[in-house]
């Protein structure tokens, strides 16, 4: 009898072992396979860009890399659009047509694209810049960007016509909404059907609604953030983004391998380091890194960095501005990624039309630099007051959760550690940037020894300075004189 079942046992423990082989190599092959995607990717992105000349000189077109919710916004109305006349803006139509390369004479160039675009770009003529921001803050403005569009939705009876007014307005608008914008044209969608499936529960169930203290956790209401992070879109387009972005390697990339790149690195978080070659060193080539956190110096050092040398740029007599099409608009309006055009409400439109008239045609050629950062700071105040009047408006359709510091505050532990864990590429980019950050300020300070905002006033401290050492010095040479006169009258009166 053991004579018979030994064959058998055998024959199961081999079939167990083949089985096993099989399937360790199908696992090693598939990770063997990511791997050389991965590095043969980076190989040639590391490649590709050796330029010679000067990274610290503006080159002919000024690409902005916007990571969403790093405040590139600010930057783009209350610097860019002060420096740049509206002509020289390149046009693009985000995601309908993406970058539109028709226009080769313009010389800026702002959107949520990935570094990707600059395959589309004269590269050796673009100089790139951008803004980084603390991954973990960034994925909590992501989170309550993409439900205060969406609550803006609810003020429709239901989805289908909350979806379907969306529609008529964004064909209505010339302009590029924010549902037409990566990634938003899938986080707002997604909110929004699932902030009308939370309010049918709500007025279906009736009084049995839970109202808890913590506002990123308040089911009734909004997708608690722990859902939101976990969900497999946030996978796709939130998590790791601005080093996917900085890589060229998003959702929305221009390049064909980057999708299978990006899947290998998701799923064998050791390749991820890769990818982090890369974005450091196109960070390292950047024109200008500005911090989310450091904006004072950030904004300072923007205007000092780039600000100058496009005012000198455009300044030149010798400029090879096509002044010909100065009539020709470019098709990208006031809708930036982070506003939104498409609710309905007058106060809003109102609104719009106040950031849009301040904040373009004030170009003047010969504006300078301390100009410029006056300019900023009164239009970044009035961007930021129309902005927390939205926000508080929206949020009120979803009232209790009111998305504020302190409610942040309250956040379990457990959730920022996933947060961390989620944006691990995310978090070593941000790092390095804040060395570069650190690198660049204080060469920009030997240039300027103070701030340009306090310019004005410093010079305007020196003169008074001067004005009153000379009152004083006059005032002495009084005071000797009449002594003088006062003794030696006395000495004649001896
Ligand atoms: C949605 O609301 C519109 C407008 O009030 C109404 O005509 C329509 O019947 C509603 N649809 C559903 C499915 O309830
Ligand atoms: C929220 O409620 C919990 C207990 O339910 C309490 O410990 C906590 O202090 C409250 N937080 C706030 C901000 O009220
Ligand atoms: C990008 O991500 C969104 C959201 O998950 C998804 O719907 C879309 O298909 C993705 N696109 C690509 C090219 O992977
Ligand atoms: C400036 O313009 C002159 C005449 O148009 C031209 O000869 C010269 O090469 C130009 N210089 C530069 C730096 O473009
Ligand atoms: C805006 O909403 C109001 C009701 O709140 C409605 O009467 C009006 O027709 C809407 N306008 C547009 C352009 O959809
Ligand atoms: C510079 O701009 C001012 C307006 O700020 C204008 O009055 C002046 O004529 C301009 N000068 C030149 C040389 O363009
Ligand atoms: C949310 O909080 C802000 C202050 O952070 C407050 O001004 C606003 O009124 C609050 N909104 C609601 C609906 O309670």
């Amino acid at each position: 009898m053991y004579v018979c079942m030994d064959p058998a046992l055998k024959l199961c423990v081999l079939l167990l072992i083949l089985l096993g082989l099989v399937n360790g190599s199908f696992a090693e092959n598939d990770y063997g396979r990511c791997e050389s995607v991965v590095k043969s990717w980076a190989r040639s992105s590391l490649d590709e860009e050796m330029t010679k000349d000067d990274k610290h000189t503006l080159r002919d077109l000024l690409f902005f890399l916007h990571v969403p919710r790093t405040g590139g916004r600010t930057y783009f109305h209350c610097f860019l659009k002060k420096l740049y006349p509206s002509y020289l803006e390149c046009p693009r139509s985000y995601d309908k047509l993406r970058f539109d390369p028709s226009k080769p004479k313009c010389r800026l160039l702002v959107t949520h694209d990935d570094y990707s675009i600059t395959s589309k770009l004269p590269r050796e003529r673009t100089s790139v810049v951008t803004i980084l921001r603390d991954p973990v803050d960034r994925v909590f403005s992501t989170y309550e960007f993409s439900i205060e569009v969406a609550a803006r939705f609810l003020v429709h009876p239901n989805l289908t016509s909350a979806t379907k007014m969306a529609l008529r307005l964004s064909s209505k608008t010339k302009g590029v909404s924010t549902l037409d914008i990566w990634p938003w044209k899938y986080l707002v969608p997604w909110m929004r059907e699932d902030l009308f499936a939370r309010r049918e529960a709500r007025y279906s169930r009736g009084l049995n609604i839970i109202e808890s203290n913590d506002s990123y956790d308040m089911e009734d209401f909004a997708m608690p953030l722990q859902e939101y992070i976990n969900d497999p879109v946030a996978v796709d387009v939130v998590h790791n983004g601005a080093t996917f972005q900085v890589a060229g390697l998003t959702n929305n990339s221009y390049i064909a391998e980057a999708h299978e790149v990006r899947h290998c690195v998701q799923k064998y978080k050791t390749l991820g380091k890769y990818v982090l070659q890369v974005a450091k060193k196109r960070l390292d080539e950047m024109l200008y890194v500005g911090l989310t956190e450091e904006h004072r110096k950030s904004a300072t050092m923007f205007a000092n960095v780039v600000g100058a040398q496009v005012i000198s740029q455009l300044n030149a007599p010798n400029t090879s501005l096509e002044t010909t099409d100065k009539t020709e608009r470019s098709s990208f309006t006031d809708n930036d990624p982070d506003s939104s055009e498409h609710q309905n409400s007058t106060l809003d439109r109102g609104e719009s039309a106040v950031t849009s008239s301040e904040g373009g045609e004030a170009t003047e050629f010969n504006m300078t630099v301390g100009e410029l950062m006056d300019a900023y700071e009164v239009c970044i105040s009035n961007l930021r007051k129309a902005q927390s009047r939205r926000r508080i408006s929206s949020l009120k359709r979803i009232s209790p959760v009111n998305f504020t510091k302190e409610a942040r505050l309250q956040v379990p532990e457990e959730i920022l550690h996933k947060i961390r864990s989620l944006n691990d590429l995310d978090l070593q980019l941000y790092e390095y940037a804040k060395a570069i950050f650190n690198k660049q300020h204080k060469t920009s300070l030997l240039i300027t020894e103070e701030s340009w905002d306090n310019i004005s006033g410093s010079a305007y401290g020196l003169w008074r300075v001067v004005t009153l050492a000379i009152t004083c010095v006059f005032f002495i040479f009084l005071f000797l004189l009449i002594v003088n006169v006062r003794r030696r009258t006395s000495k004649v009166k001896k």
